[in-house]
């Protein structure tokens, strides 16, 4: 059950559930590709707190969805009006841990085979290299459907102000300054905190929300068969890894937890995740209009495939749950992925090729959240970075239901890593095992942990 349809009406509050979210589609958040006029292109909110119980005199009003479309797939309505769904998190500490210079090679790794294929790699750079580099520190970006967040840090203080409405260090301001509609809190409302203790009661939110995220194993594949075999090759033959790197290796990296010592699960490790962190165009089928960085209208990242069986809504909009239309999508006029779109087709039995197999088997979701939950048993970190959610929801439960709760991180929340947060608070409440001091150690310990399974 999309738990959107819960928001839209929580302790007394009005709106009405846009069209676009339905109860058994995916969670989206909202672009308007112009606002009065001018290029907008960001997230706006889909509830409003107005009505709450909470919300006092705070009457603002919910913004305009209309003219519908189809409620599925999201196409058809309002044209202005652009979509997304939440990136999965499962090995997102990996791709954080990536050398800017590893991505470089591989922009010229295959060349003859990606020049043949039409597959550019992307010229894009807001300072003259040819991936998304950051506005701030000219390093490559590479989180989000178009590469344009830096870190897992950017993307927890970007996700809890504007999915949540929590603003931070790293988001100072309301996102919606209407004076009657803070709810009477401070901001930035997340900081950190240097009187708490144990240790890691310190952390402000987002850092130790960046610090679950960074730890979140990728999911294992399941055992190789012998059409997965097959649908490996053919997805090296026809094209499909000239986007969809099968592996990137991490540099050393030090997780927090130790000023010194590198993580064992970040650092020199394959990084199975089927994409070059590129961003390419993908022509007019697939463009939302929208530039974030140096990522054009039609350009995206190519998605990570790692634990794609495990997925339900796939691209950027959640348009299909058919994971072979998502391949045929990739296909329309100004498509680097055109050609290679075309010998996929042209293989004699393309869905039942490896294509869907190689990427659809992989090891059933309950395996990812027992596997998690085995970490908060063993590693009371686990635990203590579950803090900030919990405490979030009860903090600033209706900041979140005012701007929306519909983003990336907060699918994650909900969908994915909510749903393993919530089965990490049974044990909090049972056991209770501190964290204190330990908790440098246990973030090495912890990387052993996140190969297992
Ligand atoms: C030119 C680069 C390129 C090539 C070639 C390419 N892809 Fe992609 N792929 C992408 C991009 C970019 C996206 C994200 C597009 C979006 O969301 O709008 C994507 C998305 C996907 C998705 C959906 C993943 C998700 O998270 O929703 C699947 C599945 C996929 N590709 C499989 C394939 C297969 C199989 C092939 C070969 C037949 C292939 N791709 C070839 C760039 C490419």
């Amino acid at each position: 059950m999309n738990p959107l349809i819960a928001v839209a009406t929580a302790d007394g509050a009005t709106n009405a559930v846009p069209w676009f979210i339905t109860s058994n589609g995916p969670i989206r958040e909202a672009r308007f590709v112009k606002s009065n006029g001018v290029a907008d292109g960001s997230v706006h909110a889909l509830f409003v707190i107005t009505g709450r119980a909470d919300a006092g005199r705070c009457d603002i009003s919910q913004p305009d969805f209309l003219a519908a479309g189809d409620a599925m797939t999201a196409q058809g309505g309002n044209s202005n009006i652009v979509f997304r769904i939440p990136t999965p998190l499962f090995g997102a500490g990996l791709i954080e841990a990536i050398p800017d210079a590893t991505i470089l090679a591989n922009v010229n790794a295959n060349a003859t085979a990606k020049a043949r294929a039409g597959v550019r790699g992307h010229a894009n750079a807001v300072q003259g290299g040819n991936v998304n580099l950051s506005a701030n520190d000219g390093t490559i970006t590479r989180f989000g459907w178009k590469a344009q967040n830096k870190s897992l840090l950017m993307f927890a203080g970007e996700a809890y102000n504007v999915e949540m409405g929590v603003s931070n260090q790293l988001f100072p301001q309301e996102r919606d300054e209407t004076p009657n509609c803070q709810g009477g809190s401070a901001t930035p409302n997340d900081t950190s905190n240097f009187s708490a203790s144990p240790a890691t009661a310190v952390l402000s939110d987002i850092e130790a929300f960046a610090n679950f995220t960074r730890l979140l194993a990728p999911l294992a594949p399941a055992p190789a068969t012998a059409s997965t075999q097959n649908g490996e090759a053919q997805f090296k033959n026809v094209g499909c890894s000239l986007c969809h790197t099968p592996t990137l290796m991490t540099g050393t990296a030090i997780a927090s937890g130790s000023a010194t010592v590198p993580s064992v699960a970040l650092s020199n490790r394959p990084a199975n995740l089927y994409s070059d962190l590129l961003v390419h165009h993908m022509g007019t089928g697939l463009a939302d209009g929208i530039t974030q960085g140096s990522a054009g209208p039609d350009e995206f990242r190519t998605a990570p495939l790692w634990g794609v069986g495990q997925r339900v809504y796939f691209l950027h909009d959640g348009r299909t749950s058919d994971i072979v239309q998502a391949i045929e999508d990739h296909a329309s006029p100004g498509s680097e992925a055109n050609q290679v779109i075309q010998s996929f087709n042209a293989l004699s039995d393309a869905p039942q090729w490896g294509g869907a197999k190689l990427v659809r088997p992989r090891a059933p979701l309950s395996d990812a959240i027992r596997q998690a939950r085995a970490h908060v048993v063993h590693q009371q970190v686990g635990v203590e970075v579950c803090r900030p959610v919990r405490e979030s929801r009860a903090r600033y439960g209706s900041r979140a239901a005012r701007d929306g709760g519909a983003g990336h991180q907060s699918r994650g929340v909900t969908e994915r890593a909510a749903d393993i947060l919530e089965l990490h608070l049974p044990v909090l409440r049972r056991g209770g095992r501190g964290c204190g001091g330990e908790w440098g150690e246990q973030a090495g310990e912890i990387g052993e942990r996140l190969d297992v399974g």
